[in-house]
């Protein structure tokens, strides 16, 4: 294989609202790559319908959003790390603003929406339900008036590259080319992990790269156990799974299940709009209990003209599987949605690894907790992206020029054919049928043993993506199961069947790395292990 290599300052491996923020603030302090695995827009971010929480409203407060945020993560969110998020939030939405990101109005003034467990309408949205695209635009845009920017598509990180312990850069398979570039900073912003699943919201590309290559590079990751599983995603067998925002049930659309009866006030006091854990479960509950595999969203008493100006996307997919939604019940059933754990990272997006950052889903800040507030995490990804980019500046300011490896050849040294399609769909069929919604130590414990038997393509040196993106999600996979078997209790979106209450740990984070495998730290504790 072709080998060569680029010399940048700042590598930025994602190019999601959290990597284009960071590569706006890189961008004024030296020459920036910014890699996607897959086209420029392909990225979680495009596909964010409900939109972006910050307190903006004339009846919300900054103290209010806090609490909310608090509340959702059960007990485990970064205190400190939620204090910034909503703070500074505000201050960085107002920014995009002004530079062109159209929210929707109400006649002059921004439009607020609700969503679960918000106490306030807080979210703001863009032509209906394509907030995160609209983000994304603007976002892309002004990265272009940055000529210190170059962007790579079609970009696969194979894994990073270390030199004494500190991350120099990363080797990336472009067509039949690897290229190694080498960097003062590496920024992870690859996103989420709910391809993973076989029900998910998330795109083809959300497989868990970069944690599997920051956990290869002997990067702290924490808090694996905590996946999302969004309560409403469109059910059919013969279309593509797609997500229904919450903000439907937010602006007054409401569950039921298929005799047609609303069932959520007999599960919680929130009814529609409790947090997403809680309606994930009770919809289980439901299928269980009716024998079908799934329940309905019924938007039908909304406005018909509402519907279609504020839900336009959702209206129109609907309709292309013959769902018209002003006059049907839509099938939904839960899909995994979002990551709460992740790499490890400070306030400012540095990880355990010197010259390594992570921003956005991939990272663990802390401000999730164990149950992610809906529309937090474009916020998270726009403040703590922003954050990242300053503090890898300074960063590298402190760094010299360096010898670098020699670059050789590549030799292809697979492992041997394996039927990738077969195992990449077991492999998701797994993670949802025994480490999904509700889990427990025998579901969990089948699923590491079934692991197991595909350990020989961790160790395998692949060279062509697919092989390398499974290898990827089977790490992410072995991650989560270890997590999820450590944490004996039910905590925010880990529920354990086998343990129903929170447990003698519940204060308590997992922590995974490759040498000393999956364990439980007190955050303070493990705040000094990340300190340099
Ligand atoms: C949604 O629109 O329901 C998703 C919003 C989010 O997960 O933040």
């Amino acid at each position: 294989m072709k080998s060569s290599v680029k010399t940048v300052d700042f590598l930025v491996i994602g190019g999601g609202v959290a990597g284009l923020r960071a590569a706006i603030e890189l961008a004024p302090g030296g020459s920036v790559a910014v890699l996607t695995k897959a086209a420029p827009t392909e990225s979680g971010t495009e596909y964010a319908q409900g939109g972006i929480a910050a307190a903006l409203s004339d009846e919300d407060e900054v103290c209010i959003h806090y609490e909310d945020t608090i509340n959702a993560g059960d007990g485990l969110c970064d205190e400190e790390a939620v204090g910034v998020l909503v703070e500074e939030g505000p201050g960085f939405t107002l920014e995009l603003i002004s530079w062109g990101a159209e929210f929707d109005k109400e006649e002059s003034r921004l439009d607020f929406t609700r969503e679960a467990a918000h106490s306030r309408k807080r979210i703001l949205h863009a032509r209906g339900d394509s907030t995160g695209k609209e983000i994304e635009r603007v976002l892309i845009n002004k990265v272009r008036t940055f000529s210190s920017v170059s962007r790579y598509d079609f970009a696969f990180t194979k894994d990073l590259i270390m030199l004494d312990n500190r991350c120099i850069g990363a080797s990336v398979l472009r067509g039949d080319e690897l290229i190694n570039f080498y960097a003062k900073a590496v920024i992870l912003a690859t996103g989420g992990a709910g391809q993973l699943f076989s029900r998910t919201t998330n795109p083809l590309i959300s497989t868990g790269d970069g944690m599997a290559i920051a956990y290869r590079a002997g990067a702290i990751l924490e808090d694996m156990e905590f996946i999302q599983f969004h309560p409403t995603s469109f059910y059919s067998p013969s279309a593509p799974q797609f997500l229904l925002s919450e903000s439907m049930r937010g602006e007054g659309a409401v569950l039921r299940n298929v005799h047609k009866e609303r069932f959520m006030p007999g599960y919680h006091r929130m009814a529609d709009l409790a947090p997403r854990d809680a309606v994930a479960r009770a919809i289980v509950s439901e299928m269980v209990k009716t024998g079908v595999k799934h329940v309905y969203l019924d938007a039908t008493g909304l406005k018909k003209d509402f519907i279609m100006k504020r839900f336009p996307l959702i209206y129109s997919t609907c309709l292309q599987f013959d769902i018209d939604i002003t006059e049907n019940m839509i099938p939904v059933s839960p899909a995994a949605h979002y990551i709460m754990g992740g790499v490890k990272t400070d306030l400012n997006g540095e990880t355990s690894v010197k010259g390594l950052f992570a921003a956005g889903e991939v990272a663990c800040t802390g401000v999730h907790g164990a149950n992610r507030l809906a529309s937090n995490s474009l916020l998270e990804g726009l403040v703590f992206g922003a954050r990242t980019g300053r503090s890898a500046v300074r960063y590298a300011a402190g760094i010299m020029s360096e010898d670098k490896p020699q670059v050789t050849d590549q030799k292809i040294s697979g492992i041997g054919s394996f039927d990738l399609k077969e195992i990449r769909s077991s492999l998701r069929r797994l993670m949802w049928g025994k480490a999904g919604i509700i889990r427990c130590g025998e579901s969990l414990s089948a699923a590491k043993e079934k692991l197991k038997e595909w350990d020989v393509m961790l160790k395998a040196d692949f060279f062509n993506t697919e092989e390398l993106e499974l290898k990827n999600m089977l790490t992410g996979a072995n991650l989560i199961t270890d997590a999820a078997l450590l944490r004996e209790g039910s905590i925010g979106a880990h529920y354990r069947s086998d343990f129903t209450v929170r447990g003698e740990n519940w204060h308590r984070h997992t922590l995974s790395h490759r040498d000393k495998g999956t364990i439980w730290i007190n955050r303070e504790e493990d705040k000094k292990i990340c300190a340099k």
